[in-house]
């Protein structure tokens, strides 16, 4: 019997367990099928691809279709894990019309099994418009990337009183609005731990602290990837970079040097007959092979 991917129900109730939550990012269906097969909970088609696939400096240009191709090979790829479909950059702000229409299609090209979104207590109204569709909301608060321009840069979100209430109400309104789980992005770790206490519904954490229910680390930063990005928050667990650029450091090698394809890696026919002119010149005869 096919298995079947976990529910926001399990995740919901992970909480109630005390079983943390683990979530990556994928954004194609060969790293979706590893990290499934490493036990991750949920994979997050994050908008960050606009930065770590695309190579831009936010996530400001990626567009729904993006998303959507994205996702779409993610979820071709997966088979437990619960797969969450960034809503990118203005896609559900304009109205909660067009929010419902971009989700519709997150889950529907996508197959998504939950959309997330960016954005605290102005966002409540949209939240309930596509939950009650009957779409599963993830919320996003703290650091938010869309709103990069607005925070003045890739910042740590509520470190005064004032701005660490701010961020309780956003929890407390998403929360009452209908979203199954929230994204705590770039906050201290005791503002998540209480915010993680006071909800009912699981908080997954990046960049904010060991308390949440779960964490979320980018695939290609938890695997070093990328050279110079390893801010506070990141543990590399590996050396990727290092180790892809020795392997085709090796391949430019022996390509070079006529080392690859050895033998081993070239066909062979089962009979071999020249066809055309046997006068012919070596570079003009043709070359067929038979049965
Ligand atoms: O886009 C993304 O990858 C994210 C995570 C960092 C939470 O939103």
């Amino acid at each position: 019997m096919p298995s079947q991917p976990i529910t926001t129900l399990e995740i919901r109730n992970r909480k109630a367990k005390g079983e943390k939550l683990v979530m990556c990012t994928a954004y194609d269906a060969t790293f979706a099928s590893i990290l499934d097969a490493s036990g991750v909970d949920l994979l997050l088609v994050g908008d960050s691809l606009g930065m770590v696939i695309q190579g831009h400096d936010t996530t400001i240009p990626v567009t729904l279709d993006h998303m959507i191709y994205h996702t779409a090979a993610v979820a071709r790829g997966a088979k437990n894990a619960h797969i969450v479909g960034d809503m990118p950059f203005m896609s559900y702000k304009i109205s909660s019309e067009e929010a419902l229409k971009a989700a519709t299609r997150l889950m529907q090209e996508g197959r998504a099994h939950a959309v997330k979104l960016e954005g605290g207590k102005e966002m409540a109204e949209t939240v309930r418009r596509i939950v009650s569709a009957g779409i599963p909301v993830m919320g996003h608060i703290g650091l938010t990337p869309q709103s990069v321009h607005a925070m003045g840069g890739f910042k740590v979100q509520g470190r005064d009183n004032e701005a660490a209430r701010a961020i309780i109400e956003d929890a407390l309104a998403l929360q009452e609005a209908g979203c199954y789980s929230i994204v705590l992005e770039g906050i201290p770790a005791q503002l998540a731990q209480e915010i993680t206490d006071t909800l009912d519904i699981p908080t997954i954490g990046i960049g904010a602290g060991v308390g949440c229910d779960g964490q979320v680390l980018v695939c290609y930063d938890l695997l070093g990837m990328s050279q110079d990005f390893k801010p506070k928050f990141l543990k590399q667990y590996e050396n990727l970079y290092d180790r892809i650029h020795a392997a085709t450091s090796e391949y430019v090698k022996e390509v070079r040097e006529g080392v690859f394809p050895g033998e081993e890696h070239s066909f062979k026919a089962k009979k071999f007959r020249v066809v055309g002119d046997t006068q012919a010149t070596n570079e003009s005869k043709l070359y067929s092979t038979i049965g």
